[in-house]
């Protein structure tokens, strides 16, 4: 299980896309770890629950689990349970994205839950404001994307650049340990290095390199101007 140790870091997000499900996510998560060997940048992958297992055995780069569930073990049939993700080989935990919202006193529990594991969390937030409240929290990662963007190919480091930078400020005044990523509509190289001027420590994305012709020539694009 590879610890989320560096940034820049870039973490694929890989939601539920036929092209990043089953035998193409192995395969995706495979042109991560290869670009992320041959440039040196941190490259994690979120795949479906479901593939954590076979990804965890097969690569060699951090894996994180989309979303876990409020629960502890025991009688909660159908809930994702963040020892199960833990034991899958994930470390480090994506929750409340825009796509799966969480209440903020779940969100406290996940990170702090996390922690004990010694799982990264990553906290998906929304605007300035969300972002503030879940610094206070103090997760590892605070991921901020406006959600109109998301999926939009328009890049919030360039449509809303006063979000991240507004964000960044707002984290370091609250919780100086925490990191600041952005995502949404990010693809290439000019996007990546636009979120790290604006002071972010990275990108989470998902469509961009995913549905492209060629994600693992995408994903050189991507880090080429860090
Ligand atoms: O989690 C990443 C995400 O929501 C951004 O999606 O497709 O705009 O890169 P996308």
């Amino acid at each position: 299980m590879k610890p989320i140790s560096k940034t820049p870091i870039v973490i694929l997000n890989f939601k539920t896309y036929l092209e990043s499900t089953g035998k193409n996510a192995l395969k995706l998560a495979k042109a991560c770890e290869k670009v992320a060997k041959e440039t040196e940048v941190n490259i994690a992958v979120a795949p479906q629950h479901m593939d954590i297992y076979q990804l965890s055995q097969k690569i060699d780069i951090p894996i994180l689990s989309q979303h876990i569930d409020p629960i502890t073990a025991g009688g909660h049939t159908g809930s994702v349970l963040l020892e199960c993700a833990h034991e899958a080989g994930a470390s480090g935990t994506l929750i409340n994205h825009s796509e799966k919202r969480m209440n903020l006193a779940n969100i406290d529990q996940i990170v702090k839950r996390s922690a004990e594991k010694e799982m990264i969390s990553v906290v998906c937030t929304n605007n300035i404001e969300t972002s503030s409240a879940v610094a206070s929290l103090g997760p590892d990662f605070v991921a901020v994307e406006p959600p109109e963007l998301i999926g939009s190919g328009i890049p919030v480091s360039q449509a809303e650049p006063e979000v991240v930078e507004g964000t960044v400020a707002m984290v370091q005044k609250i919780n100086p340990s925490v990191k600041v990523l952005c995502g949404a509509g990010i693809s290439t190289g000019d996007d990546m290095k636009a979120a790290l001027d604006l002071g972010s420590e990275g990108v989470l994305l998902a469509s961009g390199i995913i549905l492209a012709k060629d994600p693992e020539k995408a994903l050189l694009d991507l880090v080429s101007k860090i």
